[in-house]
């Protein structure tokens, strides 16, 4: 593959299945591959990110077993000691340092340069604050988890982040007494729900979850729900290019659904049906109809980690609407597989597009389109790529996008499904 050269589209219409989504497929894989017994994980995301969960866990001990989109797992709560690696996956590492923190041995967890250049401190503070051992380097992979007794901390998170929510949690789990979490903005829930339907109690108290420590988990079968980040991308291509799409089986947790919010807010037509609550996570069919040239969106602090990986694709959005678009407090996007912020501006630009980067954030100034004739390198980042696709169809040229197997991440079929030959 490597290059795409993506032709401009008119009423780009589709109607498909949402891939599943990643965060819930590498829980899903990982707290089972923790529990005590068998389960099975149905409808999982077979994207790089998860199989590098799977990878680990197998290399921890644990048998996961891959059919068609089925991961057949038995758990194992002793962890041989082996090098794990994580990828691109900043969720497998964050993640797998929690869940090893309290556990006998010592494991060292690397990553691709990405991942390498990625902000560790905030896993590895919280954890030393409970006693644990983490070592990095100057706050960066690889680290080595030596496994020791950890006891219950409070701690409030300095930033609104579901992995450092989620490391804390699983290293409460092994530790003496109470642990608890208080969120400065609430993050995606899907661990706090998978954990519940392990056995695992937890309580709530506005934003601060306890969890008390010497629980085990209890192995669970669940359908994993479509993935909002990766509907996204057609949702949003069919409206700057004034098609119909409609995405089934769209995962609907409302500590996800800010693009939804945006859609309202702009002022963008929507319908959502078929909706049905499974495993705890509630999913639903969206379809978007092109409805005019919306107002411009302003987005910060509250809604941010509702909407956080759907950033790029917004941007895109954004260049289509009647009034300029502010983002800000989205510092995180600086940290994410690339810095976003530069990387969705640079885009912007080369489309020929307006964009300017703030402090926090970027403004998009509406441009009545985009020209396209370019040629992006989204340097390794997924959403980037998709981002980049979803802005040359929607432009007047169409536009080249460089390295782009990186969708592998977590969207495979994406280049299928804009070529229309995934349903
Ligand atoms: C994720 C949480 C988010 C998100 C990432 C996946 C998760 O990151 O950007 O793609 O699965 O917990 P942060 O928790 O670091 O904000």
């Amino acid at each position: 593959m490597s290059d795409v050269f993506v032709q401009p589209v008119r009423g780009f219409s589709r109607t498909i299945e949402c891939p599943p989504d990643k965060s819930i497929t590498h829980r899903a894989i990982l707290f089972n591959a923790a529990a005590n017994g068998k389960s099975e994980v149905k409808g999982i995301l077979t994207g790089e990110d998860c199989l590098s969960t799977i990878d680990c866990m197998r290399a921890l001990g644990a048998t996961v077993e891959i059919v068609g989109n089925t991961a057949r797992i038995t758990g194992t709560q002793r962890f041989r000691s082996a090098p794990l690696y994580a990828g691109n996956s900043g969720t497998t590492m964050r993640l797998l340092c929690g869940l090893l923190a309290a556990k006998q041995g010592e494991w060292t967890l690397s990553g691709d340069e990405s991942l390498s250049a990625r902000p560790m401190r905030r896993i590895t503070h919280p954890l030393e604050q409970m006693g644990g051992m983490v070592l990095s380097q100057n706050g960066h992979a690889p680290l080595t988890v030596r496994g020791t007794q950890l006891h219950g901390i409070r701690y409030e998170m300095p930033v609104a982040s579901a992995q450092v929510k989620s490391a804390v949690l699983l290293a409460a789990l092994g530790a003496y007494g109470t642990t608890q979490v208080v969120e400065c903005e609430p993050t995606r829930n899907h661990t706090e729900i998978l954990l519940e339907q392990m056995g695992v109690r937890i309580s709530r108290e506005q934003n601060a979850l306890s969890l008390q420590g010497g629980q085990s988990l209890s192995p669970v079968c669940v359908t994993v729900a479509g993935d909002i980040s990766s509907a996204a991308f057609p949702l949003v291509c069919g409206l700057v290019t004034g098609g119909v799409v409609t995405v089934k089986n769209v995962g609907l947790n409302p500590t996800r659904t800010g693009l939804l919010e945006v859609f309202d807010s702009v002022g963008v037509a929507y319908e959502v049906s078929d909706v049905r609550t499974s495993g705890g996570e509630k999913t639903g069919t969206v379809t978007v109809k092109n409805s005019g040239h919306g107002r411009g969106f302003s987005i910060g602090k509250q809604i941010m980690p509702r909407l956080i990986d759907e950033i790029p694709v917004l941007a895109v959005l954004a260049c289509f609407l009647g009034s300029e678009s502010v983002i800000t407090d989205a510092h995180e996007l600086k940290v994410k597989e690339s810095n976003r912020i530069a990387a969705t501006v640079r885009l912007i630009r080369a489309f020929g597009g307006i964009a300017e980067e703030t402090e926090s954030g970027m403004v998009i100034s509406p441009s009545g389109g985009l020209q396209g004739g370019c040629t992006f390198h989204p340097a390794g980042d997924h959403r980037m790529a998709m981002a980049a696709a979803v802005a040359a169809a929607a432009s007047k040229q169409g536009g080249r996008v460089c390295g782009a197997e990186c969708v592998r991440v977590s969207y495979p079929d994406f280049w299928q499904m804009l070529a229309g030959e995934r349903t």
